[in-house]
């Protein structure tokens, strides 16, 4: 964004890409870039002027002229030693460019997800349900991203009786490793109307969650249906899929889509937009 240009959204859904601009115009410069690179590689980790232009193969006031701009932007940092400048590259510099360009990146692409499915359903919102149960909020997060951008219907199911942590660890991997089911609210969702069921749960104990294996028993009128699984773990989700897919479809439903994401995935646009993708194409098919 150059001087001058009005205040907009952009400003306030990423307030630095003023900053980043400037950074861009510095850095779109190869002689730059391959200072950077010296200065990044090289083992000492600092490098002085006639050091940098024998290797980049440029003339000593060339390169003073080019770290001017770098420090100017806080790329590289400067210490003198004697009668000579030592240049360091500004790692920490370095990140925080990475997480404004990230923070940039990530709006735009939540931003062609919802390009992305208004193409592909023009002709009016996707006749889904989104049926889930969380426990401590992963799964919910990205039910409802999903949701926001699909549409249709978001029903979250609830244990009547609530796990505190330390029965959630005890009682309820107990629970999820026999495969049995929690009392549930609502105990019966009727999907008939749906033309394609999202339906997703935490991994417990390398299982669903109790709560899942209700919810699923609870469905009425699945018998045909489309359905896209999806389940959210730490570290290893075990045999969750394979267990959905086998109850879901012992209630006639038809499993076309699966995915597993870790908590760190569920933040991942590239993932959201994996399985927005995925929830079109089998909505579609
Ligand atoms: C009781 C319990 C058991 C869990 N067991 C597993 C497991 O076996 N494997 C795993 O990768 N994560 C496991 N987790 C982590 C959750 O699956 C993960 O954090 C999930 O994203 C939480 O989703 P939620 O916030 O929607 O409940 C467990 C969490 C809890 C509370």
């Amino acid at each position: 964004m150059s001087e001058g240009v009005p205040e907009d959204e952009t400003s306030r859904e990423c307030p630095n890409v003023r900053d980043l601009a400037e950074t861009f115009k510095v850095l779109s410069d190869a002689n730059r870039l391959r200072i950077l690179f010296h200065l990044s590689t090289d083992t000492s980790g600092t490098l002085g002027v006639s050091d940098l232009a024998a290797r980049v193969g440029i003339s000593q006031p060339a390169v003073s002229q080019h770290l001017k701009q770098l420090k100017s932007d806080g790329l590289v940092e400067a210490e003198r030693v004697g009668f000579h400048v030592n240049f360091t590259l500004n790692r920490s510099r370095m990140v925080q460019i990475a997480e404004q360009f990230e923070q940039v990146r990530s709006t735009v692409f939540s931003r062609c997800n919802q390009q992305l499915v208004r193409e592909k359903i023009a002709e009016g919102p996707l006749n889904i349900a989104i049926v889930y149960y969380s426990y401590s909020g992963i799964t919910r997060g990205l039910m409802e991203k999903i949701h926001e951008i699909c549409g249709g219907d978001l029903v979250e199911i609830h244990t009547l009786k609530k796990y505190r942590s330390f029965t959630a660890f005890t009682t309820g991997c107990l629970r999820s490793r026999s495969e049995e089911i929690d009392p549930i609210t609502p105990d019966i969702i009727d999907v008939s109307g749906y033309d394609l069921l999202v339906i997703a749960t935490p991994v417990w104990a390398w299982k669903p969650a109790p709560a899942a294996n209700s919810l699923i028993a609870g469905l009425s009128g699945c018998a045909g249906k489309k359905a896209i699984i999806c389940t959210t773990y730490s570290s290893n989700p075990g045999h969750c899929l394979p267990l959905l897919k086998k109850n879901l479809e012992s209630k006639g439903a038809i499993v076309v889509g699966e995915a597993a994401y870790s908590r760190r995935e569920t933040e991942d646009p590239h993932h959201i937009m994996e399985m927005i993708r995925m929830i079109v194409g089998a909505y579609q098919a």
